[in-house]
């Protein structure tokens, strides 16, 4: 198959994102999120895990049943009571999928007391088995990173050959890095028969905080399909974020030339959606959709800003959904940025106007954090008086 450059977003933030301790989210809230994931361009959305309960059951059966455009995958472990009661509740997608995974580390391999070519039967009687009943099925290694590279083989090849049309290589615990995330999937695709009829994804877990690198690597080295969830949510340390990988695609284009269908200026809203159904409350200081991550305060920024905005951010604030830079005043802010804000509020100072407010501005902001508007007219108008 020759390899496109369109990189497929999978999006599992209502089930690998969900599965962070206190994330979980309900019926309603989960619909809600998959419409916007639906809207935003996602490919596939990995809407549960139906075999987990019946909440789970019933959210991927009515987002199977209401998505217009993505594909509706589910989880199911690697037994036909998982993937039939997966395949319960995808159906009734226009595009469904099945996906079904078990762990193959020698760590992982321990827990169900498995030997390796047990395992490799079971994997053939599952993945056959899904694709009896869907064509379109995903295969996941879990632990593929710790995987024994000649096992690893095996089991791939295993997979594809039963049906799979998509393999996903997990980096279950976070523990490759990018040079090696580039290097397996690379090596995969040349070593295993039949790996060019297929699309290999990655699934990277950010313990290491690598994720996103990981995932990009995995690209350069021929994977088609990034996984990843909306503001990185997921359980420990998190997942790849959508927002980080998708951006780097479409700013860093000129050395990584592979293109999504995501509609990027719907970032912060999904963003901000997830945030407050999940309960986790998205880092000031998080890349794309993070508070602070078009915000300047320091004086040299604000000039550099207010004269061209490429000195400090690599993005356009538009480009993610945000209505613009935003420059908070405080400690660190200058004579510009005080007189640029002070115009937007409606007042053309004289220049020992704004002397005399830009003293008491910097005595104000040592003492509080933020300098809002409302303190602002309150010093202009201090100042009003006292002349
Ligand atoms: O991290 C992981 O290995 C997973 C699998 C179920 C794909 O989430
Ligand atoms: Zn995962």
């Amino acid at each position: 198959m020759t390899k496109s450059n369109e990189v497929l977003i999978f999006d599992t933030t209502l089930r690998d994102g969900e599965q962070s301790p206190g994330a979980t989210m309900t019926h309603n809230e989960k619909l809600e999120i998959a419409e916007l994931l639906d809207e935003m361009g996602v490919d596939i959305i990995e809407a549960g895990f139906p075999i987990a309960s019946e909440g789970d059951f019933q959210a991927v059966s009515e987002i199977a049943k209401l998505s217009k455009s993505a594909t509706i995958c589910g989880l199911s472990r690697a037994n036909y009571k998982d993937i039939d009661r997966c395949w319960e509740a995808v159906k009734h997608a226009k595009s469904p999928r099945i996906h079904t995974f078990i762990g193959t580390s020698p760590l992982h391999r321990a827990i169900p007391n498995l030997t390796m070519d047990e395992m490799a039967e079971r994997i053939h009687d599952t993945v056959t088995h899904a694709r009896n009943l869907c064509d379109n099925v995903q295969w996941s290694p879990m632990d593929a990173t710790r995987t024994e590279w000649d096992y690893l083989c095996r089991v791939v090849e295993i997979a594809i050959k039963a049906g799979a049309t998509t393999i996903n290589i997990p980096d279950t615990v976070g523990y490759t890095a990018p040079v090696e995330s580039a290097d397996l999937i690379r090596r995969l695709i040349a070593n295993v028969p039949g790996a060019d009829d297929v699309i290999f994804a990655t699934h990277c877990h950010n313990d290491l905080g690598m994720a996103t690198a990981n995932s990009l690597a995995a690209v350069e080295g021929g994977a088609r399909q990034i996984e990843c969830t909306i503001n990185g949510l997921g359980e420990r340390a998190g997942n790849t974020a959508l927002e980080e990988v998708v951006m780097a695609l479409k700013v860093r284009n000129d050395i990584m030339p592979y293109t999504t269908k995501i509609d990027t200026r719907k970032i912060m809203n999904i963003s901000r959606r997830v945030a407050t159904v999940s309960g986790f409350a998205v880092q000031f200081n998080k890349a794309i959709v993070g508070k602070n991550a078009f915000a300047h305060e320091s004086g040299i920024h604000q000039d550099g800003m207010l004269k061209n905005r490429e000195t400090f951010e690599v993005m356009k604030p538009e480009d993610v959904g945000l209505a613009g830079t935003s420059l908070p005043l405080g400690k660190h802010s200058g004579r510009a940025a005080l007189r640029a804000k002070l115009a937007e509020l409606g007042f053309d100072l004289a220049d020992n106007q704004l002397n005399d407010i830009f003293v008491r501005f910097k005595d104000l902001a040592d003492r509080k954090k933020e300098v809002f508007d409302d303190d602002l007219m309150a010093l202009v108008y201090q100042n009003d008086s006292a002349e």
